[in-house]
């Protein structure tokens, strides 16, 4: 179908976020998207607003409870902090809470689904945009490879303990493992995860024939997966004994990351997985009945309610388990295995599966949305862009993420998956948090339904060094890993997106409504 589009509706994208100047050059590597026609965007978005704040915050607890407390607490605790675990927690939560104060102000100043990418764009311009869209890939596409793992290793317990059926590690561990005494990648014996790309490329055939998850069904989701950790909580409480809380700290075994102190560090990045997801709530911005007042609410809630019941269920863990014992794919099969009732282990295990299979429905969704908005943009090839003419989803974008976290989740394991996925993100919140500071300096004028609290400098200044110290926390190989990710991505930028980028073009809302007509995660199933 041909749509007319006004003179008014097209615009370029802007230098200084006013005038409609092309940018050249270097300069065109920092020009921003003006705020004001991203605010007109969301106020022409098409889809229907259905969401109300207690909607998101179920979206923000759908995609933040998985893989993290499920399975990472067990290999952290053991590897890295005993039971320190529980500080580690505080201190991820910390971090977490800093960053998701800096999303509730963006949320609520530019309330469209590109998330992150849109903020970084819109604030540092093309290159910090591109860098931040490239990286979007570690916490989104490599996150539902972690939570593959983490699907694997409770699918195989709920096999064995359910139907008596039990499947060789063989197929359901890596083939690849990182040897941290030697630090280099070595073959394990395995042969593939099975299950782990089984379940990817179901979730993928179902994002790619457009089916999604619907609000309500995340929601029973979203209870069913507090009531597993309640229940849970409840029922161990009387198994906690002491004496596994000492030495709180176990001793430095020498390597930075074992025991002590600084291995509370190393573990607070590895668990730090366990705290993304909150940010998937500003990719419904545009479904949200009242953005600028709910994101905020959505956001914050999500972010309190996982808190609370990941301190409490850590304290559990570590209190009825001896810490080393913790090191396994479900181990939260092994807690209950020490208090003795086994009638709980179907249904936690149920549970653990429902849960994770929606945080990779989410993170898969979230990756083909960000490709398709970079392809948008022309950092990506238009093919990138594409649209089913049956289904109306982004086939390209969803065949690609699909295949490519099946690889992942099939030969990685979980820790290596989990610290790179973590330290991907803390990258990106360092980035939003800059970008609160900077809007705040470059336009006062706007009108903001949601401030972070104390100024624009406290808060966001301590969620920087937060993440700059926590990514700092990482195994030296996850560090270096992360700076090669980027540098590729500064090579593709500079081979492909810097002279495909469409930032002079203009645009118009027809391609907006393109977009928008991608997906509503409100729609029925
Ligand atoms: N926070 C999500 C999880 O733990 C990614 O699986």
């Amino acid at each position: 179908m041909e749509v007319k589009v006004s003179k008014a509706q097209v615009t370029h994208i802007q230098a200084d976020g006013r005038s409609s100047k092309p940018s050249k050059g270097w300069k065109r590597l920092f020009a921003t998207k003006s705020i004001d026609r991203l605010q007109a965007d969301a106020k022409n978005s098409m889809l229907e607003r259905t969401l109300n704040a207690a909607d998101l915050a179920a979206i923000g607890i759908g995609g933040i409870i998985g893989a993290g407390i499920f399975v990472l607490t067990g290999i952290a605790a053991a590897k890295n902090a005993g039971p320190a675990v529980v500080l580690s927690f505080v201190v991820s939560g910390v971090a977490a809470s800093t960053a998701a104060l800096s999303f509730s102000e963006m949320a609520s100043l530019i309330p469209l689904s590109g998330s992150t990418y849109t903020y970084v764009y819109a604030t540092m311009g093309e290159l910090a945009g591109w860098i931040i869209g490239w990286d979007l890939i570690l916490e989104y596409l490599v996150g539902a490879a972690t939570v593959s793992v983490g699907w694997s290793g409770y699918f195989r317990s709920f096999l064995k303990n359910t139907f008596g059926i039990q499947i060789s590690e063989r197929y359901t561990s890596a083939p690849i493992v990182f040897d941290t005494d030697t630090q280099s990648f070595r073959m394990s014996g395995n042969v593939l995860n099975v299950p782990a790309i089984f379940i990817t490329l179901t979730i993928s055939i179902l994002l790619y024939t457009g089916v999604r998850e619907s609000a309500r069904v995340n929601t029973v989701i979203v209870i069913t997966k507090l009531l597993v950790i309640v229940l849970l909580i409840l029922a161990c409480i009387r198994h906690v004994d002491p004496k596994n809380y000492t030495p709180f700290f176990p001793p430095n075994e020498g390597a930075f990351s074992m025991y002590g102190a600084s291995g509370m560090f190393t573990a607070a990045t590895t668990i730090f997985f366990s705290y993304i997801g909150f940010d998937a709530v500003t990719t419904v911005a545009q479904e949200a009945k009242n953005p600028e007042r709910d994101l905020p609410i959505g956001i914050c809630a999500s972010l309190i309610i996982c808190t609370v019941l990941y301190i409490a269920m850590c304290m559990i863990m570590t209190g009825v388990v001896p810490y080393k014992e913790l090191n396994s794919p479900s181990p939260i099969s092994v807690v209950i295995e020490y208090t003795g009732m086994s009638w709980l282990t179907i249904i936690v295990e149920f549970g653990a599966l429902i849960g994770l299979t929606s945080v990779m429905l989410v993170f898969l969704l979230a990756q083909s949305r960000v490709f398709y908005s970079m392809a948008h943009d022309g950092l990506l090839p238009s093919c990138a862009a594409k649209i089913h003419k049956k289904f109306r989803t982004p086939w390209v974008t969803t065949v690609v993420s699909g295949s490519s976290c099946a690889i992942l989740g099939g030969v990685l394991p979980v820790d290596i998956l989990g610290e790179m996925s973590s330290v991907g993100t803390l990258f990106a919140f360092v980035l939003v948090n800059i970008g609160v500071i900077i809007l705040r300096i470059k336009r006062p004028d706007l009108p903001r339904r949601f401030k972070v609290p104390f100024g624009p400098y406290v808060i966001p200044v301590l969620g920087v060094i937060l993440s700059v110290l926590l990514i700092c926390a990482a195994t030296v190989s996850t560090i270096t890993r992360l700076f090669a990710w980027i540098g590729v991505g500064l090579v593709i930028y500079g081979l492909y997106g810097r002279t495909h980028s469409k930032i002079n073009e203009p645009i118009s809302d027809v391609q907006n409504y393109e977009m928008n007509r991608v997906g509503s995660i409100s729609e029925s199933v």
